[in-house]
């Protein structure tokens, strides 16, 4: 494939024959693909195809009927998400999902709290034996808003924010628990254009840090421009899989996705 590197990066996850119905729906139907280490994989496909669906799965807040995925050697199919999270393996949505009675920052420290599975009460009432935990917490939230040019927000209520903003804070709140894989649903849905590119840039930042990612995106020019490979679903299986530029001559997908 593209990156002469690809054959030697290993593989961080692994998901071998995947399934999951719902009632009668076929949401999933034995899907495989690996993602390695390093890389931003996207995962693309028309509406309803079960993109989603696996990300859900490998978060561990779907179970699957059959398949296994293996993060770094280790089965993880069906474990509770916190457990998951705490691996190191953690998503955000397609829709955003902050609380938005909470502020900015209140936010970022209960995604904390929530990824590496404490009681959210202890981490924000900071009793003694949390408090220097909770410190640092803080101040790690601080370099992320930073980070993410939205420091001043920080008192603000999160209810508050542009819908742009809000995926900024979507974004940072899972950098809290220092992820080794970031499962990203629709990252860039409902972005202004130029707030896309300060997106894309952020991504491949955080790919330079070493950060694995994969992706599930509509907007194909954002999937040229950060991933590779691609892996293509459609009714719940994967067509295939390549680079953006290989896919838009394979035949299969064209007619299946990229054009009509
Ligand atoms: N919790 C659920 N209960 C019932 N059906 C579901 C559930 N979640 C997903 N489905 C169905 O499973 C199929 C795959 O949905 P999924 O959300 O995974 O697709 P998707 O590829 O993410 O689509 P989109 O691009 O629109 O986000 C759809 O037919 C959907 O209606
Ligand atoms: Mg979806």
């Amino acid at each position: 494939m593209s990156s002469p590197l690809e054959g030697a990066r290993a593989a961080i996850l692994e998901v071998e024959g995947l399934r999951r119905s719902f009632g009668g729906v076929q949401a999933v139907r034995g899907v495989s693909f690996a993602v390695a280490e390093g890389t931003i994989t996207g995962l693309i496909g028309p509406n309803g195809a079960g993109k989603s669906t696996v990300l859900a799965m490998i978060a561990g807040s779907t179970s699957p009927s059959a398949g296994s995925i293996t993060f770094r050697g280790q089965d993880i199919s069906g474990k509770p998400p916190h457990r998951i999270a705490r691996l190191g393996v953690i998503r955000t949505f397609q829709s955003s999902s902050e609380f938005e009675r909470l502020t900015v920052l209140e936010n970022m420290l209960v995604a904390a709290g929530s990824q590496r599975g404490e009681r959210m009460g202890n981490a924000l009432l900071g009793r003694w034996r949390w408090r220097s935990e909770e410190e640092e917490m803080v101040e790690r939230a601080r370099v992320l808003l930073e980070r993410f040019e939205i420091p001043a927000k920080e008192d603000e209520l999160a209810g508050n924010l542009s819908g742009g903003q809000k995926r900024l804070l979507e974004l940072a709140r899972s950098l809290m628990s220092e992820p080794q894989l970031l499962l990203l649903d629709e990252p860039m849905a409902g972005v202004n254009p130029s707030l896309v590119r300060r997106l894309e840039e952020h991504l491949l930042g955080l790919r330079a840090e070493g950060l694995t990612m994969l992706m599930v995106e509509h907007e194909l020019g954002v999937v040229e421009r950060l991933c590779d490979p691609v892996v293509v679903m459609a009714q719940g299986q994967v067509l295939s899989t390549g680079t953006m530029s290989e896919l838009r001559s394979d035949q299969q997908v064209l007619d299946a996705y990229l054009v009509g």
